[in-house]
């Protein structure tokens, strides 16, 4: 067989990636170990940045999230019992964050791929890729009992973190950055209308808290849980009990409670891997970078990381120029390591550290009251929260 792109993975960044390429005519297969459902049942993303609304308008699958998904001008932080409003708009010219989640930008993707014929091979299995150092690059796995191999010109690293292809970099070739924090995240959906308007960032002594939502009559809330937490042991009850505790007293009269429809852990982490080019591998998204979901930039890091790799070889098929081939690491990194630091900073100033102590809790609290009251503080959370352009660093 034979494809101009292999794309590993069928996660957002993998799916844009295809939608984008095979728009421009440019010949691309995606392979995923895992099925169709099971990709579209992962809950995680729901908050997109202006620049991820409009690379999703430029993939031409923008239709359903402007007619389900909603804009948002603002977010309140919860401390001391109180909340606080960041007027994200009015403190960054008119820009916003759409509510829109992950899994409907996933279906999206999937349904414009498959109506317009390009393939996509789920539930391949022990996806190998070969000879990325050299001008023919291959990929090979097995589907259905058969083994399959691929030529290919490249091969597009979107996999996760778990993924095959960076794993596959010798690790001499490599330079990573970890932090694991010592917390976790719980989260609930469940069919209940959100309890506010706007989502609800909340520092409490007993940990942190997020109130977010699908829609109107869908929400997703967090609550900050230790590591070696099991989700059996924690009943709807107990969950709702949590999070009612960590609220401001309206929010937690308000509070509309119900049966949870999924609940799961997520360890926080952030992480990455330079360089984002091996020869003709490129990694994109969570396969190069993690950070923790409190600044909401994950997904929206995986899509500029797509824009500037679409851009790269849509100039080298249609012009035969290489630049934006080689300047593809460089550029997302500046750009990720921003999200990077922005991510960090807004979970050490929500959560509850073991380590720190009540030095650390009042340092917290000093900065959360200077956030709200000082104009220039606000600013720089609400300019990062809303994305830096995508351009920004170029
Ligand atoms: P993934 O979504 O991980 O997709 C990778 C795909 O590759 C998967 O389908 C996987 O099955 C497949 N794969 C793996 N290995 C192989 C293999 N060997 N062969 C073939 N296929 C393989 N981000 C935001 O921007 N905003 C938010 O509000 C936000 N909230 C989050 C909340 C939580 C709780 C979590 C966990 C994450 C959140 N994120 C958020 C982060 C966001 O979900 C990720 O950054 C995003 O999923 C990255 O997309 P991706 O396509 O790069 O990777
Ligand atoms: C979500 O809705 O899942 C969500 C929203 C904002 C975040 C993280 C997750 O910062």
């Amino acid at each position: 067989m034979q494809a101009q792109v292999v794309i590993i993975g069928s996660g957002p960044s993998g799916l844009l990636l295809g939608q984008l390429l095979s728009q421009a005519g440019i010949d691309t297969l995606i392979l995923e170990r895992k099925s169709r459902d099971y990709v579209l049942g992962r809950i995680r993303a729901g908050v997109l940045e202006q620049g991820t609304v409009s690379l999703l308008e430029a993939a031409g699958v923008a239709d359903r999230m402007h007619a389900e998904g909603e804009f948002h001008d603002g977010i309140e932080l919860c401390f001391d019992g109180t909340r606080h409003r960041i007027d994200l708009s009015g403190l960054t010219g008119g820009k916003r964050v759409m509510v829109y989640g992950q899994t409907e930008v996933t279906r999206d993707l999937m349904d414009a791929r498959s109506a317009a014929g390009f393939k996509t091979v789920y539930e391949a299995e022990d996806v190998q890729i070969h000879d990325f150092d050299s001008a023919r690059p291959r990929v090979t796995y097995r589907h259905q009992g058969q083994n399959v191999e691929v030529h290919c010109d490249f091969i597009a690293g979107c996999d996760g973190y778990h993924g095959v292809c960076r794993a596959s970099v010798p690790e001499s070739a490599l330079t990573t950055y970890e932090r694991v924090y010592p917390f976790g995240w719980l989260g609930v959906l469940s069919h209940t209308p959100p309890v506010s308007d706007e989502l609800i960032y909340s520092n409490h002594a007993d940990g942190f808290a997020l109130c977010s939502m699908r829609s109107r009559t869908l929400s997703r809330y967090y609550i900050q849980c230790s590591l070696d937490d099991d989700v059996a042991a924690w009943s709807d009850e107990r969950f709702w009990d949590a999070l009612r505790q960590r609220l401001d007293p309206e929010a937690a009269e308000t509070l509309v409670t119900g049966p949870s429809i999924e609940k799961s852990i997520a360890p926080l982490r952030s992480f990455v891997a330079e360089p984002m080019r091996f020869g003709r591998l490129f990694l994109a998204g969570d396969a190069a970078h993690i950070v923790p979901p409190t600044g909401a930039k994950g997904l929206n890091l995986a899509a500029s990381d797509v824009q500037y790799l679409s851009e790269a070889l849509l100039r080298y098929y249609g012009e035969k120029d290489e630049a934006g081939i080689n300047t593809y690491s460089e550029r997302c990194l500046k750009r990720i390591w921003k999200a990077e630091r922005f991510s960090w900073w807004m979970t050490s100033l929500l959560h509850k550290f073991p380590d720190t102590g009540p030095f650390g809790q009042k340092i917290q609290q000093a900065e959360l009251d200077y956030l709200v009251r000082s104009t220039a503080a606000s600013t720089a959370l609400a300019e990062n929260y809303v994305g830096l352009p995508f351009d920004f660093s170029d």
